[in-house]
């Protein structure tokens, strides 16, 4: 006999059970409903990619990769032997690849791609933070903004206000590009330097390879982080423009957002706008609900021809807990019909019965137990049934539609049900 074994999720993980089922499905219904109002065109790319992509697009020294990467390998033995894979960490890279493999940049510009799936990063795990997440991910390439920045931010604002999440707001940055950012760079080695021994040990190894990540790191002593050089003195006139623009866009759409110097976002690919957006009140750093922002020089960094872009990834996970934590209000459920019947073994007569209202359009639970007509209702409202319709014979030539929740019930034809049901 084989060993008893139990065995649980992996660490990190979630199953999505039953009852959580429905608030996921609401937040993807608005994810749908808004990649079509928004006039994004549907992307899916694969849940693993070759790891170069990774360290290329997202950067050698982001957590995403230094860090959190779950590695795949080539069989041994296989043709494949050696080669290297990783379950995306995020989306933007695979899609940027796709873009470029499938020669999209000939296509109608700007190209304006969505996405939602599963990412994988192998951090600690704690509240808010798995190593299997659901991110909705939109990307705009072709479209140097400011006021396609401006659209994804309102998107952003929408996609939580229809969740029913209120208090949610943008935190903004600019991180200048390759024009000024050196510039910058210079700015924080030289603050940083002289202060190296008060840095964290990721920090001190950032200093040389990307200084602007010491500003988001969390261990930062509050009091070199309001010290250190912000970017916003040191952007070029073309990024000041497209920074002031956004801003007046912005306040032209009545859209807050609170400016946060340290906002340089842990993925390398960055130019320009960056932004996060949180509940007020919930800024810690793993508390982001979404982020993203401008990517103008990714897609020439993976081989392809220049275009600007720029993109969000809203967390799902986060967005559904948040909504939760906050009791908004759910829209209701559709109310499910339990089809019973008075006698036990009205088999072929409950399915054909729950056959034709699910035609109709009626969500319909039955079950093909043998219990009396009591043992059957209590059920029904145990599983959280709205109404149950009883087959008073064998074939359900005589029906009784009983609402579940007031006791009243009355007898009706098969064809009249539908409309009961909404009365
Ligand atoms: P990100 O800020 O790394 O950006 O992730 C976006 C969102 O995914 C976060 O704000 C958070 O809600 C959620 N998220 C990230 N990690 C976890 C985790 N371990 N557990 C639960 N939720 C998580 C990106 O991924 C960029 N690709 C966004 C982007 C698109 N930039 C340009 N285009």
């Amino acid at each position: 006999m084989p060993q008893k074994m139990k065995i649980s999720a992996p660490r990190g993980t979630r199953d999505l059970l039953p009852e959580e089922a429905p608030a996921w499905e609401r937040v993807e219904a608005v994810v749908r409903d808004l990649s079509a109002r928004y006039a994004f065109e549907r992307i899916e790319t694969p849940i693993f990619e070759r790891i170069d992509l990774f360290a290329r697009g997202l950067g050698e020294s982001s957590d995403a990769v230094e860090k959190e990467m779950f590695r795949v390998a080539g069989a041994k033995g296989s043709e494949e032997e050696g080669s290297e894979w990783a379950l995306r960490p995020e989306p933007t890279a695979g899609i940027v690849r796709a873009y470029i493999e499938h020669g999209m940049h000939v296509r109608p510009s700007p190209l304006r791609l969505w996405m939602m799936g599963p990412m994988f990063r192998y951090a600690r795990p704690q509240a808010g933070r798995y190593r299997q997440f659901t991110q909705w991910d939109v990307e705009v390439i072709g479209d140097p903004g400011p006021m396609v920045d401006a659209e994804l931010i309102e998107l952003a604002h929408r996609f939580y206000a229809r969740v029913g999440l209120r208090g949610v707001v943008a935190q903004l940055n600019s991180i200048g590009d390759a024009t000024c950012r050196p510039r910058y760079r210079e700015a924080l080695l030289a603050y940083f330097t002289p202060l190296a021994g008060r840095l964290s040990a990721d920090s001190q190894r950032r200093l040389q390879v990307n200084p602007l990540r010491i500003l988001d790191d969390k261990e930062l002593d509050p009091e070199l982080a309001a010290g250190a050089p912000k970017s916003l003195d040191y952007l070029c006139d073309a990024c000041r423009a497209h920074f002031d623009g956004l801003r007046e866009l912005l306040d032209r759409l009545e859209l807050r957002y609170a400016i946060n110097h340290r906002l340089v976002r842990g993925l390398d690919y960055y130019t320009r706008s960056t932004v996060e957006f949180y509940v007020t009140g919930r800024e810690g750093q793993q508390d982001a609900l979404g982020g993203g922002g401008r990517y103008d020089g990714l897609i020439e960094v993976l081989g392809g021809q220049p275009a600007p872009a720029i993109g969000f990834g809203l967390g799902i996970d986060r967005t559904v807990i948040a909504a939760q934590a906050q009791g908004g209000r759910a829209e209701p459920e559709p109310s499910v019909v339990a089809v019973v019947s008075a006698s036990p073994e009205a088999f072929a007569g409950r399915l054909r019965i729950a056959t034709a209202l699910r035609d109709a359009g009626v969500p319909v639970r039955v079950d093909g137990l043998s219990r009396k007509l009591g043992r059957q209702l209590e059920s029904a409202v145990k599983a959280g049934a709205r109404w149950a319709l009883i087959l008073n014979d064998a074939e359900g030539e005589r029906l009784t539609l009983r609402d579940l929740v007031s006791g009243e019930q009355r007898e009706l034809a098969l064809d009249e049900v539908p409309a009961a049901l909404s009365t």
